[in-house]
């Protein structure tokens, strides 16, 4: 009887408690005791579509609770995503345990840290990457290195049937990583290395199975360990990443044994990050740079830079598939601006409709549809909402790249919106932000800009690209995780006469 009636008890407070907000809270869903709103955000749609729809009842930015008493915040909308992007004191990122088990249990890396810590290792981190070749034309020669040995696959694909038919699924990110790698580790590797394409699934898995909300509930370490399962259950089997960790650290050890002790210049990012670890140690005991932070670091830079990139590439050419006008438009000004050389950087300016074409592939399917999750480091304000220190932020990017009142018509495919009338220029909309904006802006953004303009524009110079004969088009729908990715296919890639010369 005792029993009951402390249950009942405890249940009641529970209820009470689930249906409390704070003083001028946003408006949200109230959920259920315990888990808050969270099983009601598992509904198999991806979570950045419910979130728009919540937005329709409850606002741009509604309130609600992940687990028994963590805030979350969904914000959706221009006014609302900038206005979170650009406030510093939303800037933090969560830390619970399925979050830190991707490195060694501890805050690291510069995704997912914050505060003094992540401005300096952000900062070093993107001073490095800028002086090894981030955004720089010097790295040009390398992408087109990569640039041929993909055309030259696609071309064996074709050929190796009579009808020129390749298959596409995890074709480009061979190419990016090895862009990204040889900054990094310095390093190529080749198409067919069975451990490199191993890693290379293991990121693009932890990506698709990744759930944005659930991987915020706070789950005790403990449970973690005694039910390994439950961690895919939340949406972060960092399981995965070991034998990533493994790699990367293979890869230090392999730099600190191969650089001569004279050599003063870094020949890579792992080099100049070893530099620092060695200067900071001897000055300081407590240094944020050790050898733990530039493996995380690492990784980061590998998962957030492989699939992302790639992605774009491959929704690129299946909206070319779809739009076959834009496809020729696309290939006449390539054909006339660049001859029959490859696209370079240097003629870029002389794109504008092939860079319309990227940026309203990037906007129609946003890579990133939610920001990685923000944290209110302090009480602070949204929309003139109290919003309570410790509230994790799920920022909608998706819902500014598809918003109604910027882009009057955001469901057509139109790289016309890009340019000015006479089509001579490339005109940027403040909400075109597939990268973030504000301080947590991607750090890879330069190099995605140059590598994802070279690769594309290069593979439709070279090749018309169609949907196979009786068969449908393929989708333009995204496998969604953390991030969208294009679902493998494949499609026709004929090579165009009067081909490049390399
Ligand atoms: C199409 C390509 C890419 C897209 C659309 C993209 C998009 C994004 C977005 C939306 C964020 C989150 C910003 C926030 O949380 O407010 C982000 C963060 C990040 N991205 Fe990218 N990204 C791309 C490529 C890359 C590449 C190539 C790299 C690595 C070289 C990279 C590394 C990172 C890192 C390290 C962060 C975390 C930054 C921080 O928290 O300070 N990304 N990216």
């Amino acid at each position: 009887m005792l029993f009951e009636a402390v249950s009942l008890t405890v249940l009641v407070f529970l209820i009470i408690k689930a249906s409390q907000r704070p003083r001028n809270f946003p408006p949200g869903p109230k959920g259920i005791p315990f888990f808050g709103y969270l099983p009601f955000l598992s509904n198999g749609e991806p979570v950045y579509r419910t979130m728009k729809k919540l937005a329709k009842t409850y606002g741009p930015v509604a309130g609600f609770y992940v687990g028994p008493n963590q805030p979350f915040i969904s914000v959706v909308g221009p006014q609302a995503v900038k206005e979170a992007l650009h406030n510093d004191d939303l800037n933090g990122r969560p830390s619970n345990s399925v979050i830190i088990a991707r490195t060694f249990g501890e805050k690291l890396g510069v995704v997912f840290t914050d505060g003094e810590f992540w401005r300096e290792q952000r900062r070093f981190t993107m001073r490095q990457l800028r002086e090894m070749g981030f955004g720089k034309t010097s790295v040009e020669y390398q992408m087109t290195d990569e640039i041929r040995d993909l055309i030259d696959e696609i071309k064996k694909q074709g050929r190796s049937n009579d009808d020129f038919i390749v298959d596409f699924k995890g074709i480009f990110v061979v190419s990016v990583v090895n862009i990204l790698w040889a900054i990094v580790g310095g390093e190529r590797f080749q198409r067919d290395d069975a451990r490199f394409k191993r890693l290379l699934e293991d990121i693009d898995l932890f990506f698709r199975v990744g759930n944005p909300v659930r991987a915020n509930f706070p789950v005790p370490v403990f449970l973690l360990r005694l039910f390994p399962g439950l961690r895919s259950y939340f949406g972060v089997q960092t399981d995965m990443f070991e034998p990533l960790q493994k790699f990367i650290k293979e890869t230090v050890e392999q730099h600190e044994k191969s650089r001569s002790l004279d050599a003063d210049v870094p020949r890579d990012f792992i080099d100049a990050y070893l530099d620092e670890v060695k200067q900071q140690s001897a000055k300081n005991p407590s240094t944020t740079f050790t050898y733990k932070q530039l493996v995380a670091t690492v990784q980061d830079l590998i998962t957030g830079g492989s699939e992302t990139t790639a992605n774009s590439i491959g929704f690129t050419l299946l909206y070319l598939i779809n739009y076959p006008q834009v496809q020729h438009k696309m290939q006449e000004e390539l054909d006339q601006v660049c001859g029959t050389a490859l696209p370079s950087l240097a003629l870029r300016a002389s794109l504008p409709y092939t860079d319309a074409v990227l940026m309203e592939v990037q906007r129609m399917n946003t890579i990133a549809p939610l920001t990685a999750p923000h944290r209110a480091t302090k009480d602070t304000k949204l929309l003139g909402y109290n919003i309570p220190k410790g509230s994790i932020l799920s920022i909608n990017i998706d819902s500014v790249l598809n918003d109604a009142d910027t882009w009057k018509d955001p469901h057509c495919f139109r790289p016309e919106r890009h340019l000015n009338v006479d089509m001579t220029k490339i005109v940027k909309n403040e909400n075109h932000i597939p990268f973030g904006v504000g301080k947590r802006m991607c750090l890879g953004e330069p190099l995605t800009r140059n590598s994802y303009f070279l690769f594309t524009s290069a593979l439709v110079k070279t090749f018309d690209f169609s949907a196979i004969p009786g068969q449908p088009l393929p989708t333009l729908e995204p496998v969604v995780g953390f991030t969208s990715a294009y679902d493998g296919f494949k499609a026709v890639a004929k090579p165009r006469s009067g081909i490049p010369t390399f």
